[in-house]
């Protein structure tokens, strides 16, 4: 049976085909999709074709893409491969979008992931000319259902000045009632509290509210969401996840952290599925989660009584988690809220409650600065994400990362990051499996004897240390100590030897 009940919009229902034909050259395209959830399925690759064939015509046919978050090969993969993509923003983490990105055939805007609603609210990332939205069913009253992920949807669908619907009768239909689509943010000055005390608070209402004259196609699909699989947590993983809850158990004893901790946030990624699973078998009870995206290890945590409720703005979940999320939908939906990613990631929120966040990155320097999105200063890997969303407002803010990378060539832990995302005033504790630096309360200098012996590798232990020594000797002040000349030689030995042990 049709999820699409309202009879103004039953008679938009086309094929991917025409709805696609409506994106013309130019335009910006808001679509949904982040992590690989609620993204739709259909239409994407149509307009990938449609692209494809006007470049063999030899005609000019580019979009801005703007989403929540990552999407999936069906969207940014199938359009970036047609060379479709000339700007794309928040956030990506395709291989082709990457590479396209890189050869600088994309122009990209790497934004904090709460940051997009209100600058398309203000006009300042342009015009929104087409909003490409999957939902899981149109009520009879015209109202919007939405689908695995809210993302950006409730501001795409209000600025763009046309709408494309995919219906996925694949998303379980239980899902309603499981989102909170909260309607009062304002831009200054006429900007109000939000009035979001608990993790688990409904402030807004079930679905998306939509002005039916601007729908111009619905599409009927039924195609499952494309999350990869975790892999089993591997030593290293293992490691890290330890050390984080032994640190907690330190701050709940210390009379630091409540026993129920306060709500996590947890990064993308398996080191962080490995931390979910990690707290499965630790003392803590009774957590709430306040975060971006729902992993498995998340749901583990909800089935065995352990968390009571857990705030996202998306799944995130392998096919296996997936699928039992939808058979379950309706027994999750009490325990689970999808929120716009603009409240997801809200600032002011993550400072009330009072978030523990954990987030992933590639290297961290001797003073504790992070970078979590380039390669050798110059390659872009995915974005920033929500990590500074969180990072800069959480009450405790932690990073993590395997202590060396390719093989050991790579010292995660250097003299100076080759890129900056979290600097040293917003990053307060650095996990490697070697271990935990707590960089409290700590100066630069001794920041960096913490860094050295607690998150270096063995390996690269000695060479950090003699940098170090020898920038106390050199530097033109002793607060952060740095031979500039040799700050970023350990990226550059990499660059032109293969090994930062050059
Ligand atoms: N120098 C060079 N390359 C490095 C590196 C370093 N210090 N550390 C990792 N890499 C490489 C890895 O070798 C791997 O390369 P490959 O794809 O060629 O195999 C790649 O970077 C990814 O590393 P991996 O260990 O698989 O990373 P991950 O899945 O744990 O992700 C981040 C780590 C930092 C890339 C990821 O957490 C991220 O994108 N963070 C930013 C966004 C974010 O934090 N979002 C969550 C907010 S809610």
């Amino acid at each position: 049976m049709s999820r699409v009940l309202n009879k103004k919009l039953r008679k938009k229902i086309t094929n991917a085909t025409d709805a696609a034909s409506f994106i013309k050259p130019g335009m910006n395209v808001g679509m949904s999709g982040f992590t690989g959830a609620g993204y739709p399925k259909e239409v994407p690759i149509e307009l990938a074709a449609q692209i494809k064939a006007a470049h063999e015509r030899g005609e000019e046919f580019r979009i801005g893409l703007w989403t929540g978050a990552s999407t999936a090969p069906e969207l940014d993969g199938a359009l970036a491969e047609v060379d479709g993509i000339s700007f794309r923003t928040p956030y990506q983490s395709d291989p082709i979008m990457r590479r396209k990105i890189n050869e600088g055939s994309a122009e990209y805007t790497d934004i904090h992931l709460s940051h997009l609603a209100p600058m398309i609210w203000a006009g300042s990332v342009g015009h929104l000319h087409t909003a490409v939205i999957e939902v899981t069913a149109i009520t009879e009253d015209g109202e919007l259902v939405p689908s695995s992920s809210i993302g950006n949807n409730k501001t795409f669908i209000d600025r763009a000045d046309q709408i494309i619907l995919e219906v996925n009768s694949w998303q379980s239909r239980d899902l309603e009632g499981m989102h909170d689509i909260y309607y009062g943010t304002r831009l200054p000055p006429e900007r109000r509290p939000v009035l979001l005390t608990h993790t688990g608070d409904r402030i807004g209402q079930r679905n998306f509210k939509v002005n039916l004259d601007k729908v111009v196609a619905v599409v009927e699909t039924d195609s499952p969401d494309r999350n990869t699989p975790f892999k089993p947590a591997d030593e290293v993983s293992k490691m890290i996840a330890r050390h984080l809850l032994d640190f907690l158990s330190f701050e709940v004893k210390k009379g630091r952290l409540p026993k129920d901790l306060l709500p996590l946030q947890s990064g993308v990624g398996n080191v962080a599925n490995a931390v979910l699973s990690g707290l499965l078998d630790s003392p803590f009870d009774y957590l709430t989660s306040y975060t971006e995206v729902i992993q498995d290890g998340m749901v583990d945590l909800i089935d065995s009584g352990k968390m009571r409720v857990a705030s996202a703005t998306a799944f995130s979940l392998s096919p296996e988690y997936a699928a039992k999320m939808n058979d379950n939908a309706r027994h999750y939906r009490d325990k689970i809220v999808l929120r716009p990613q603009e409240i997801s990631n809200h600032p002011e929120m993550i400072r009330r409650l009072g978030v523990i966040a954990c987030n992933g990155m590639i290297e961290a320097d001797i003073y504790g600065n992070v970078n979590s999105t380039h390669i050798m200063g110059s390659k872009l890997q995915n974005g920033i994400g929500g990590s500074a969303d969180f990072t800069r407002n959480a009450f405790i803010s932690a990073f993590v990362t395997p202590s060396t990378a390719k093989g050991g060539a790579i010292s995660a832990i250097v003299p100076m990051v080759s890129h900056h995302d979290h600097t040293e005033h917003d990053v307060q504790v650095l996990i490697t499996e070697q271990g935990l630096a707590d960089l409290r309360g700590k100066s630069p200098k001794q920041r960096a004897k913490l860094i050295i012996e607690q998150c270096a590798h063995p390996d690269y232990r000695p060479m950090l240390q003699e940098y170090y020594e020898h920038s106390l000797s050199v530097a033109n002040g002793l607060h952060t100590p740095h031979d500039l000349r040799r700050a970023l030689s350990w990226h550059i030995n990499f660059l032109e030897q293969g090994t930062m042990k050059a």
